[in-house]
C-alpha cells in the first residue's frame, strides 16, 4: 500500500486529498492517514493539510516498498551484523533467486579472507540469493556477472567507466568502488545456491583504513539515490545471468579488467604468488607466468597490482 501511495504522491506536484487517496487505493480515509503517518516517521516529508497529502521529500530509503516490482523479494533492516547470514538463512528455508536483503548499516559486516568490512551509514550493503542452473565448477561465472552488472549500472546510470578486479572488486580509476563476497551450497552436480553479497560505497564515508578506496558521492561530487543503483544492479544482473549471457561472461570479463597483461602478487593466508597475469580460465580462475617459465592457476586470494 505504501508503494502505491508514495506512486500517486510522486506523480502529482500538489495536494492530494485523502477522498481520492481512499478512492483510488479502496482503503478508508483512516487507513491512508496510518499509512501516511508511518511514511512520515520513516523519513518521508508528507505536508498533511485539510486539503490532502503533499510529499515534498523522500529520504534516500531502501524499504522494499521503494521497489514496487520487487516488494515481496527485498527484505530491508535498518542495521544487523551481516546480510550473508540472514540471506543463508533465507536461502536454506528455499527462497526463491533474486531474494535481496539489504541493510542500512552492518556491526559485523564480513569482507574476503574473513577481513571486516565497515559499513557505514551511506553506503549500499546486500546480499541477493540466486539459484543458477550451473555445475558447481562454474559457479565463478556468477561472480563475473555480478561485477559486469555494477559495471554496466555504474555507465548506465552515471556514465562512469568502471574496471574490473580480478576476483572480485569494481575500480574506478585504481580506487575501489565496491567489494563482492559469494557464498556457494552445491550438490555434487548441480549449484543449489549462490548468495552475492555486496558493499557499494555510494554516499558513506570511505573507511579511513581503506585509503584507496572511492565512492560514488566523491566521483560525482553529490549523493545518489541507493535504490536507483540497487534497482538498476538487480535488472542487470537478471539479464547476465541468462544462460546464453554466461556463457561468454569471462571474455566480457577480460574486456573491462585491469588485472591481466601485469605483475601481479597473489595472498592467500598460506601462500604468497607472484607472476604476469596472462589469463583467466573459463572458471574464472587466474593464470599466472611465474619467474621460473612455469604457468599456474589462481583459484582465489588477495590480489595486488605491481
Ligand atoms: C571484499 O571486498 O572484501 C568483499 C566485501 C563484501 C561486503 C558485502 S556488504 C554486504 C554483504 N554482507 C557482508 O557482511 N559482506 C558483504
Amino acid at each position: 500500500m505504501k508503494a502505491r501511495i508514495l506512486e500517486i504522491l510522486r506523480s502529482e506536484t500538489g495536494v492530494v486529498s485523502g477522498a481520492r487517496l481512499s478512492a483510488d487505493l479502496n482503503i478508508s480515509r483512516v487507513s491512508v492517514w496510518k499509512h501516511i503517518r508511518k511514511l512520515q516517521e520513516q523519513g518521508y516529508s508528507i505536508e498533511a493539510t485539510p486539503k490532502g497529502y503533499c510529499l515534498k521529500n523522500s529520504p534516500d530509503a531502501l524499504f522494499a516498498w521503494e521497489f514496487p516490482e520487487r516488494q515481496d523479494t527485498i527484505h530491508f533492516l535498518e542495521q544487523t551484523d551481516s546480510t550473508m547470514a540472514i540471506a543463508r538463512d533465507l536461502a536454506r528455508k528455499g527462497k526463491p533467486g533474486y531474494t535481496v536483503v539489504v541493510a542500512g548499516r552492518q556491526l559485523k559486516g564480513r569482507g574476503r579472507l574473513n577481513r571486516q568490512w565497515h559499513s557505514a551509514e551511506g553506503g549500499l550493503y546486500f546480499t541477493v540469493i540466486l539459484r543458477p542452473q550451473l555445475p558447481p565448477v562454474l559457479s565463478g561465472r556468477v561472480n563475473f556477472a555480478a561485477a559486469m552488472s555494477l559495471v554496466d549500472t555504474l555507465a548506465q546510470l552515471f556514465q562512469i567507466e568502471a574496471r574490473v578486479k580480478w576476483p572480485n572488486d569494481v575500480l574506478v580509476g585504481e580506487r575501489k568502488i565496491a567489494g563482492m563476497l559469494s557464498e556457494l551450497e552445491a550438490d555434487s552436480d548441480q549449484v543449489i545456491y549462490v548468495n552475492l553479497g555486496l558493499g557499494i560505497n555510494v554516499n558513506n564515508d570511505i573507511d579511513p583504513f581503506q585509503q584507496t578506496a572511492t565512492s560514488l558521492r566523491k566521483i560525482l561530487g553529490h549523493a545518489v539515490a541507493r535504490k536507483e543503483v540497487l534497482g538498476c544492479f538487480l535488472e542487470r544482473l537478471e539479464e547476465r545471468m541468462q544462460p546464453a549471457q554466461l556463457e561468454k561472461i569471462v571474455d566480457e570479463w577480460k574486456q573491462h579488467t585491469i588485472t591481466l597483461d601485469r605483475r601481479v602478487r597473489i595472498v592467500t593466508r598460506q601462500v604468497v604468488t607472484e607472476g604476469f597475469a596472462i589469463d583467466i580460465d573459463p572458471n574464472g580462475a587466474l593464470i599466472l607466468a611465474l619467474d621460473d617459465g612455469e604457468t599456474t592457476t589462481v583459484h582465489y586470494g588477495d590480489c595486488f597490482h605491481q
